[in-house]
């Protein structure tokens, strides 16, 4: 059978530290969906499909194919669906560590043949965020090392900027 992962995020947009994850993630199954979630949580700046969109632009920068699915209710249910037998987590330092620890705990219980793995990105990828992207760049700092160049695009064009 199949050995098959979920990652999920917000994915809002995409980063070179996801990318890193996702790669590190595809060394270990056969196949990694990446789940982009609505996540009511959070206010995001791209819509759930332009989400979506933009990751499969960032795989075909990065040359890559892989399935990208959009999802609005509980992460467990969606590995179900999908017969996934992980969800991949990046952790990059102690503060994501709570949240994702909660979140880990609260999906085993929901569904005990789901395990989490969480995978360290690269070093260099430790202080990345989408949220820290959007502010560096919407107050005018350089994207460009840290997102791929479509998300760069994408995200000029968001803020009414020419590039
Ligand atoms: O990139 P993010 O914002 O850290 O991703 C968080 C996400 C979307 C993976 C998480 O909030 C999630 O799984 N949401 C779906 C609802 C769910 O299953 N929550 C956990 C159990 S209540």
């Amino acid at each position: 059978m199949k050995r098959r992962a979920l990652y999920p995020g917000s994915f809002d947009p995409i980063t070179n530290g996801h990318l890193d994850v996702l790669l590190r993630a595809r060394n270990l199954f056969d196949e990694v969906v990446v789940a982009v979630a609505a996540n009511h949580n959070k206010k995001p700046l791209f819509s759930m499909d332009r989400r979506c969109e933009l990751v499969e632009e960032a795989f075909a920068e990065v040359g890559i194919s892989g399935r990208v699915i959009v999802f609005d209710g509980l992460l467990i249910d969606l590995a179900k669906e999908y017969e996934a037998c992980a969800v991949i987590r990046g952790i990059r330092a102690v503060s994501d560590f709570e949240f994702e620890f909660q979140m880990a705990l609260m999906n085993r219980k929901l569904s005990p043949t789901v395990e989490t793995i969480f995978l360290m990105p690269h070093e260099t990828c430790t202080y990345l965020s989408s949220s820290i992207v959007k502010e560096l760049g919407r107050l005018g700092g350089d994207i460009t090392p840290f997102v791929p160049a479509c998300i760069v695009r994408a995200l000029h064009k968001q803020w009414g900027r020419a590039l």
